[in-house]
């Protein structure tokens, strides 16, 4: 029994440990860096068919509760707060205390009345991310991660692997991960705010990166969801123009800014020219064939504009230079592609095969987005 136990133990505590470490960069490196947040997306497919204990505590909303509170909260507090029955205060304690053991939240002395008994802190680098009332926050990020309708295709994975159906998601739903969206607009909103909020974390860096979009005048997001990392990038660069371009359902109704709209269509068929096309965690949504084919299309769009280029966010696999932890998180986000979408995470070797494959002749990695890389491509 014990050894059946062990496998279980562990994995919850590598998931967590790994949604630990995306916070514990994004703290450090703060205003340096932040799109780490891949690593909660990670580590909470991992755990999708086992737990979801930081998922839970976030759709309880307790790092607001413990956040609204101001001080140490006590256990019977904390249940009072959260309007549970007075019968799960047992279970709550449990999950506190796992929680707590892995770091997700930390216990200190209530306060001198109370002699030694302790209340239930945030901690810096992990729950205090995770506050609905700041921004950024990833708590939009973690609840359509931890959403039935995204956990539920982990359960179909062995099905999968025997039919015929080109995502664990349509196994699971019926249809792909983008119509499902288009059909299902509740779920549609928690996707593109989850997204969104992953942004707002990584506009923390991007508004910084001169060197990148300095001297552009005009750039298109392509999958660009609600826009919002273009309206960072668009608030730092106000000379550059800006288009995002993504699926009808996703930007039709959008407030447009001085010098940004919304284009919609289908980015198979066509999307604008521009000095720069930009795709953040797009690419590795699609196979290398159909990315060929985005960034064939990429090529004709910058072709005539001098300093014209592809910028891309997304992972740089790379077993040999990143840590164990860290390889770990990027091989989990590839099957998570694998599960939802069509695509991949790419090691540089991969990345560079489509580059030229599409005609591209240089590029350029930066890896200083947390888990993320920025990648500019060249003509
Ligand atoms: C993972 S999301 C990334 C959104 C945004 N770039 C971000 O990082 O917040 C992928 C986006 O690609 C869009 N998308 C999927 N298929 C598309 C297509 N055929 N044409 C245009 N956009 C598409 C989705 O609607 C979604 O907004």
């Amino acid at each position: 029994m014990g050894e059946l136990f062990a496998p279980l133990g562990e994995q919850c505590e590598r998931c967590s440990a790994a949604s630990m470490g995306v916070f514990v960069s994004l703290g450090e490196q703060c205003e340096r860096c932040s799109a780490a947040s891949m690593g909660v997306f990670a580590s909470l497919g991992e755990q999708c068919e086992r737990c979801s204990f930081n998922g839970c505590a976030v759709q309880l909303g307790i790092p607001d509760i413990i956040h609204n509170h101001k001080k140490p909260i006590s256990l019977p507090d904390l249940v009072s707060s959260l309007q549970l029955p007075p019968s799960k205060i047992n279970a709550l304690h449990r999950l506190m205390s796992l929680l707590t053991h892995l770091g997700f939240f930390a216990t200190t002395k209530l306060d001198p009345n109370h002699g030694d008994q302790k209340g239930y802190v945030l901690t810096p680098t992990t729950s205090r991310f995770l506050i609905k009332s700041e921004l950024p926050n990833l708590s939009p990020f973690v609840r359509a991660t931890v959403d039935p309708v995204m956990v539920a295709p982990w359960q179909f994975l062995v099905d999968w692997f025997r039919g015929n159906e080109e995502t664990t998601f349509e196994t699971a739903h019926g249809v792909g991960i983008w119509e499902f969206y288009d059909k299902n607009s509740k779920f549609n909103n928690l996707f593109n705010e989850g997204m969104a909020s992953d942004s707002r974390m990584m506009g923390l860096v991007i508004r910084n990166c001169e060197a990148v979009f300095g001297g552009l005048n005009s750039l298109v997001d392509v999958g660009g969801g609600t826009g919002i990392i273009a309206q960072i990038i668009s608030e730092a660069f106000p000379s550059i123009k800006f288009i995002v371009f993504d699926l009808p359902h996703v930007v039709e109704n959008l407030p447009e800014g001085k010098n940004l709209n919304y284009v919609e269509g289908d980015t198979f068929q066509s999307f604008p020219s521009a000095d720069a096309i930009f795709f953040k965690c797009v690419l590795h949504n699609w196979s290398d064939e159909d990315c060929v084919k985005i960034l064939k299309r990429c090529r004709e769009a910058i072709q005539s504009r001098e300093g014209g280029k592809v910028i891309i966010i997304d992972i740089v696999v790379d077993g040999d230079k990143d840590e164990h932890d860290i390889t770990e998180t990027k091989l989990v986000c590839d099957i998570f592609m694998m599960v939802l979408a069509t695509g991949r995470e790419r090691s540089e070797k991969e990345w560079e095969k489509i580059f030229l494959e599409a005609g591209f002749s240089h590029y350029k990695i930066t890896p200083s987005f947390g888990l993320r890389s920025l990648i500019e491509v060249y003509p």
